[in-house]
């Protein structure tokens, strides 16, 4: 299992996660520079892997040094970099199998023209010949084994022929094998047997299920206004520190909040945007301006995609150890959000 970087890149932890994960898989060079520093690469016994949807010439020269496993999402991609790859990582490509479970449309790898991955009709068995692994991407949070089995079930079907030629596949993340009763044995059984099946090594590429519930924003109430609704304001936003709660239009949770309390409020954001809210929640007690709300789950595709919008203050980044030990990883500062927008000015 490499860790996807691209959903959560924290690397002061790093530490912790590392006798559970195999390596990384990135996208941008910044991304795979990360991973081979910060979680280990080539000589480490931990693996860099780099996918990106588009690469330049530059950033693969970035890259190849750096990574085991350089994947291509085209074959035009292919065949204009694979002269740069070979004998320092091995190569593969993105297959896009036309099938996937994602919940969303804009998540959706399958969604028509998508542009992630090579078509099946679009390959040639000469291809694999002389590629060494390929890639699928297919899940969105599938909490279900018996749905994943059967998009491999799908895979095998497709490209079984294919597969036999190759020295490993990757299976992508989007798998939930940490939710509350998975069936992780039942997972287990079928990716060994997709691997005996095929001769290849199997790699999963998890983010969301490594890091759920692992990370809560903490926001104070600075104000609480009514307009046929009561909304408590709070000193962060949406937009700027917990942008897929906008993008995917999906509430978030209030660790103080009750189910059947009966003071509700929105939680409303700080910043200017005339929907920008955390959530709807309902209290045993009113809120209180100075009280402070955990809003849980807030790893993932989260702390990755913070950003300066409003010049809101960014949070600070802490790590609570099992036995209470509390370590701070990051603060930022005015000179931080200054030089993210100009480090020099025009003469
Ligand atoms: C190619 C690829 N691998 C892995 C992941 C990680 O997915 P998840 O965080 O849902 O496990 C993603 C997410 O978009 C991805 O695009």
């Amino acid at each position: 299992m490499v860790l996807a970087l691209k959903c959560f890149s924290t690397w002061g932890v790093f530490d912790i996660m590392k006798p559970y994960l195999d390596g990384t898989t990135s996208c941008g060079p910044f991304e795979v520079q990360l991973g081979y520093e910060t979680f280990g690469g080539r000589g480490s016994g931990k693996e860099t892997h780099a996918y990106s949807v588009g690469y330049s010439e530059d950033d693969v020269k970035a890259v190849v040094d750096i990574c085991d496993k350089m994947i291509f999402n085209s074959l035009s991609q292919l065949q204009a970099y694979r002269h740069l790859v070979e004998g320092k990582a091995s190569i593969g490509v993105r297959l896009n199998p036309g099938v996937s479970r994602a919940g969303q449309d804009l998540a959706d790898p399958a969604r028509q023209f998508s542009r992630l991955g090579v078509q099946q009709q679009q390959l040639s068995p000469s291809l694999f010949d002389s590629l060494d692994g390929v890639m699928f991407h297919i899940n969105c949070e599938n909490k279900s084994a018996d749905d994943f089995i059967a998009l491999l079930d799908d895979i095998s079907h497709q490209f079984g022929e294919y597969l036999d030629k190759l020295d490993w596949v990757s299976l992508g993340g989007g798998v939930f094998f940490t939710w509350p009763d998975y069936e992780l044995e039942k997972l287990a059984q079928a990716l060994k047997h997709f691997s005996e099946k095929h001769s290849v090594q199997l790699y999963l590429e998890p983010g969301e299920a490594i890091i759920t519930n692992t990370a809560d924003l903490v926001v104070t109430v600075v104000d609480i206004v009514e307009n046929g609704m009561q909304t408590a304001i709070v000193d962060s936003a949406t937009e700027a520190h917990r942008l897929d709660t906008l993008i995917y239009n999906e509430p978030a949770s209030i660790g103080e909040a009750s189910q059947f309390g009966e003071f509700e409020y929105v939680i409303g954001s700080c910043s200017c945007l005339a929907g920008d809210q955390f959530c709807v929640a309902k209290f045993e007690q009113p809120l209180n301006i100075g009280q402070r709300l955990h809003i849980l789950d807030s790893a993932g595709y989260t702390m990755v995609k913070l950003n300066w919008f409003n010049g809101l203050k960014m949070p600070s980044v802490y790590c609570q150890r099992s036995n209470g030990d509390i370590q701070k990883l990051n603060e930022f500062g005015y000179e931080d959000f200054k030089r993210s927008l100009s480090q020099w000015s025009v003469s």
